[in-house]
Protein backbone atom coordinates (compact mmCIF):
# COMPACT_ATOMS: atom_id res chain seq x y z
CA UNK A 1 0.00 0.00 0.00
CA UNK A 2 1.16 3.38 -0.93
CA UNK A 3 1.53 5.86 1.83
CA UNK A 4 0.09 9.00 1.99
CA UNK A 5 2.16 12.15 2.56
CA UNK A 6 0.81 15.09 0.88
CA UNK A 7 -0.57 16.94 3.65
CA UNK A 8 -2.00 19.81 1.55
CA UNK A 9 -4.48 17.08 -0.73
CA UNK A 10 -6.25 15.93 2.38
CA UNK A 11 -6.83 18.86 4.27
CA UNK A 12 -10.77 19.76 4.71
CA UNK A 13 -11.37 16.52 3.17
CA UNK A 14 -11.20 14.51 6.65
CA UNK A 15 -12.93 17.40 8.96
CA UNK A 16 -14.13 15.26 11.59
CA UNK A 17 -10.20 14.72 13.01
CA UNK A 18 -10.84 15.56 17.27
CA UNK A 19 -14.27 14.04 16.98
CA UNK A 20 -14.46 11.17 19.69
CA UNK A 21 -16.03 8.53 17.61
CA UNK A 22 -17.51 5.14 18.38
CA UNK A 23 -14.93 2.29 18.13
CA UNK A 24 -15.70 0.59 15.05
CA UNK A 25 -13.85 -2.99 14.11
CA UNK A 26 -11.32 -1.68 11.44
CA UNK A 27 -10.66 1.20 14.01
CA UNK A 28 -9.96 -0.79 16.97
CA UNK A 29 -7.38 -2.68 14.75
CA UNK A 30 -5.86 0.55 13.86
CA UNK A 31 -5.04 0.74 17.69
CA UNK A 32 -3.96 -2.49 17.91
CA UNK A 33 -1.79 -2.39 15.08
CA UNK A 34 -0.50 0.51 17.02
CA UNK A 35 0.02 -1.78 19.85
CA UNK A 36 -2.49 -0.58 21.98
CA UNK A 37 -1.33 2.13 24.59
CA UNK A 38 1.86 0.95 25.53
CA UNK A 39 2.49 0.94 22.02
CA UNK A 40 1.25 4.37 21.51
CA UNK A 41 2.71 5.87 24.24
CA UNK A 42 6.11 4.08 22.97
CA UNK A 43 5.83 5.19 19.78
CA UNK A 44 5.22 9.04 20.76
CA UNK A 45 7.85 9.52 23.40
CA UNK A 46 10.60 8.06 20.63
CA UNK A 47 8.42 10.65 18.09
CA UNK A 48 8.94 13.76 20.39
CA UNK A 49 12.88 12.76 20.85
CA UNK A 50 13.18 13.00 17.21
CA UNK A 51 11.01 16.26 16.66
CA UNK A 52 12.61 18.21 19.17
CA UNK A 53 15.90 17.17 18.36
CA UNK A 54 15.37 18.01 14.75
CA UNK A 55 17.31 20.75 12.98
CA UNK A 56 14.36 21.96 11.50
CA UNK A 57 12.07 22.45 13.92
CA UNK A 58 13.91 21.87 17.65
CA UNK A 59 13.61 26.15 17.89
CA UNK A 60 9.81 25.31 18.49
CA UNK A 61 10.03 23.00 21.45
CA UNK A 62 12.74 24.77 23.17
CA UNK A 63 10.31 26.46 25.84
CA UNK A 64 7.84 23.24 25.80
CA UNK A 65 7.14 20.63 28.46
CA UNK A 66 8.32 17.96 26.78
CA UNK A 67 6.51 15.22 29.10
CA UNK A 68 3.44 17.52 29.00
CA UNK A 69 3.58 16.75 25.49
CA UNK A 70 4.37 13.09 25.23
CA UNK A 71 1.25 12.62 27.70
CA UNK A 72 -1.24 15.12 25.70
CA UNK A 73 -0.21 13.48 22.40
CA UNK A 74 -0.85 10.11 23.35
CA UNK A 75 -4.13 10.67 24.21
CA UNK A 76 -4.64 12.21 21.08
CA UNK A 77 -3.30 9.18 18.79
CA UNK A 78 -4.98 7.02 21.01
CA UNK A 79 -7.85 8.51 20.08
CA UNK A 80 -7.49 9.43 16.11
CA UNK A 81 -6.62 5.60 16.12
CA UNK A 82 -10.18 4.65 17.16
CA UNK A 83 -8.49 3.44 20.66
CA UNK A 84 -11.52 5.25 22.56
CA UNK A 85 -9.21 8.13 24.59
CA UNK A 86 -11.07 11.17 24.98
CA UNK A 87 -9.55 14.21 23.42
CA UNK A 88 -10.72 17.45 23.18
CA UNK A 89 -8.02 19.97 23.31
CA UNK A 90 -8.09 23.02 20.29
CA UNK A 91 -5.59 22.84 18.52
CA UNK A 92 -5.89 26.46 16.58
CA UNK A 93 -5.70 27.74 19.89
CA UNK A 94 -2.67 25.72 21.33
CA UNK A 95 -0.61 26.23 17.99
CA UNK A 96 -1.91 30.29 17.28
CA UNK A 97 1.16 32.12 18.82
CA UNK A 98 3.83 29.24 17.94
CA UNK A 99 4.32 30.75 13.87
CA UNK A 100 4.19 27.10 12.66
CA UNK A 101 5.15 27.10 8.80
CA UNK A 102 4.29 24.65 5.99
CA UNK A 103 8.11 23.28 6.12
CA UNK A 104 8.12 22.56 10.08
CA UNK A 105 4.99 20.90 9.79
CA UNK A 106 6.08 18.77 6.84
CA UNK A 107 9.48 18.31 8.89
CA UNK A 108 7.21 16.60 11.89
CA UNK A 109 5.07 14.58 9.84
CA UNK A 110 8.24 12.82 8.10
CA UNK A 111 9.61 12.33 11.36
CA UNK A 112 6.32 10.77 12.67
CA UNK A 113 6.37 9.19 9.26
CA UNK A 114 10.39 7.53 9.85
CA UNK A 115 9.19 7.05 14.01
CA UNK A 116 5.83 4.54 12.69
CA UNK A 117 8.10 2.90 10.45
CA UNK A 118 10.90 2.12 12.83
CA UNK A 119 8.13 0.69 15.13
CA UNK A 120 7.02 -1.51 12.27
CA UNK A 121 3.57 0.09 11.91
CA UNK A 122 1.37 -1.45 9.10
CA UNK A 123 1.03 1.06 6.46
CA UNK A 124 -3.12 1.13 6.68
CA UNK A 125 -2.44 2.35 10.21
CA UNK A 126 -0.22 4.57 9.37
CA UNK A 127 -2.18 6.64 6.33
CA UNK A 128 -4.56 6.26 9.04
CA UNK A 129 -3.63 8.35 11.17
CA UNK A 130 -1.28 10.62 9.23
CA UNK A 131 -4.77 11.42 7.37
CA UNK A 132 -6.30 12.73 10.17
CA UNK A 133 -3.16 14.75 11.33
CA UNK A 134 -2.90 16.45 8.04
CA UNK A 135 -6.99 17.52 8.31
CA UNK A 136 -5.57 19.78 10.92
CA UNK A 137 -2.94 21.65 9.27
CA UNK A 138 -5.04 24.50 8.59
CA UNK A 139 -5.81 24.83 12.33
CA UNK A 140 -1.50 24.82 13.01
CA UNK A 141 0.17 26.25 10.40
CA UNK A 142 -0.02 30.17 10.50
CA UNK A 143 2.47 31.83 8.78
C1 LIG B 1 -1.11 17.64 13.20
C2 LIG B 1 0.02 18.03 13.75
C3 LIG B 1 0.11 18.41 15.23
C4 LIG B 1 -0.57 17.92 16.29
C5 LIG B 1 -1.63 16.84 16.30
C6 LIG B 1 -0.10 18.62 17.47
C7 LIG B 1 -0.55 18.38 18.75
C8 LIG B 1 -0.19 19.13 19.86
C9 LIG B 1 -0.75 19.00 21.18
C10 LIG B 1 -1.81 18.00 21.59
C11 LIG B 1 -0.15 19.90 21.98
C12 LIG B 1 -0.48 20.18 23.46
C13 LIG B 1 0.57 19.63 24.37
C14 LIG B 1 0.40 20.07 25.81
O1 LIG B 1 -0.68 20.51 26.22
O2 LIG B 1 1.38 20.00 26.53
C15 LIG B 1 0.80 20.62 21.16
C16 LIG B 1 1.64 21.60 21.60
C17 LIG B 1 2.67 22.10 20.87
N1 LIG B 1 2.92 21.91 19.53
FE1 LIG B 1 1.84 20.76 18.31
N2 LIG B 1 0.86 19.51 17.09
C18 LIG B 1 1.01 19.40 15.73
C19 LIG B 1 1.89 20.12 14.94
C20 LIG B 1 2.89 20.91 15.43
C21 LIG B 1 3.97 21.46 14.65
C22 LIG B 1 4.14 21.25 13.14
C23 LIG B 1 4.77 22.13 15.51
C24 LIG B 1 6.06 22.85 15.22
C25 LIG B 1 6.99 22.31 14.47
C26 LIG B 1 4.18 22.04 16.83
C27 LIG B 1 4.69 22.59 17.97
C28 LIG B 1 4.08 22.56 19.20
C29 LIG B 1 4.62 23.21 20.38
C30 LIG B 1 5.90 24.06 20.45
C31 LIG B 1 3.73 22.94 21.43
C32 LIG B 1 3.84 23.40 22.89
C33 LIG B 1 3.10 24.69 23.10
C34 LIG B 1 3.23 25.18 24.52
O3 LIG B 1 4.05 24.67 25.25
O4 LIG B 1 2.48 26.09 24.87
N3 LIG B 1 3.03 21.29 16.73
N4 LIG B 1 0.76 20.12 19.87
Amino acid sequence: MKRIFSTTLLSGVLAAGLAFSPVSSASTSYFQQFGGIAGTRSMVNEFVNRASADPRIAAYFAHTSIPALKAALTIQFCNLEGGGCKFNMNMHAIHANLGVTQAAFNALASDLTRTMDQHHIPMAAQNNLLAKLAAMEPEIVTK
